[in-house]
């Protein structure tokens, strides 16, 4: 599927980049392991067509990714799922709080998000959704789309990866690959995120989880 294709399919034909603020706000890509080999071969090793991020923030990874395929000629697109509301551990922190910038009582961080994008001239290679996981998911199956890769970055308690794994899985083609991030087989900051991609590997038969430094991967099953 083209992005083309994809805006067609999850934002009825509307591109949401056609008419970006002239008032972008300064480019700002802080983030968290947003640049990982795992992203990087999952792109050169895969040549996908459709990545679909959980969890985008300000749009580090989503970019990584992005410039990645660019670079290798893949004619590929990420699908930013995020509700750019925060998760738990950026509310309950108070320098992380600040970073979704809150505007009469409502994070502004989309539109940090979006200046990226456009600064870094990607907006033909990311389509943003701003839906939560589940319903993300359930739009996609609708919709038919399917996923060569799935980077999970969204919340990271227990219950929050498991249901995403579960909600992600049918979306992911056979022979797909699964990233998750802040796994951590010594327990980690996320504990949480380590047994619900255990407890999910073991169910589903899959070989893996594989990790390097923070973020896990796995193969669905042909
Ligand atoms: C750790 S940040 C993502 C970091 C990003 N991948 C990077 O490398 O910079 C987690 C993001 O997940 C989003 N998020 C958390 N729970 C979510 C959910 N259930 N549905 C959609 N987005 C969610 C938050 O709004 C937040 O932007």
């Amino acid at each position: 599927m083209t992005r083309q294709d994809l805006i067609a399919a999850l934002w009825h034909g509307r591109d949401p980049f056609a008419d970006p603020p002239a008032d972008l706000r300064a480019a700002d890509l802080q983030g968290w392991r947003s640049i990982h080999p795992y992203l990087a071969e999952a792109v050169t090793d895969l040549r996908p067509r459709v990545v679909v991020e959980i969890g985008t923030w300000k749009g580090a990874s989503a970019l990584f990714l992005a410039r990645t395929m660019a670079e290798h000629d893949v004619a590929g697109s990420v699908i930013a799922v995020d509700t750019w509301l925060g998760a738990v551990d950026h509310w309950a922190d108070a320098a992380l709080f600040a970073e979704l910038a809150t505007e009469h009582g409502y994070p502004s961080l989309y539109r940090t998000f979006l200046a990226n994008v456009v600064r870094e001239g990607m907006t033909d290679r990311i389509v943003p959704l701003p839906l939560d996981s589940v319903n993300a998911a359930e739009l996609l199956h609708l919709r038919g789309v399917t996923a060569d890769v799935i980077h999970l970055d969204a919340g990271h308690e227990e219950a929050s990866v498991a249901a995403d794994l579960r909600a992600w899985w049918p979306v992911l083609r056979p022979g797909g690959l699964l990233i998750a991030d802040d796994y951590d087989r010594l327990g980690g900051r996320f504990p949480g995120v380590t047994r619900a991609v255990d407890a999910f590997c073991a169910e589903a038969g899959v070989q893996g989880p594989w990790s390097l430094r923070g973020k896990c991967k796995f193969v669905k099953p042909e």
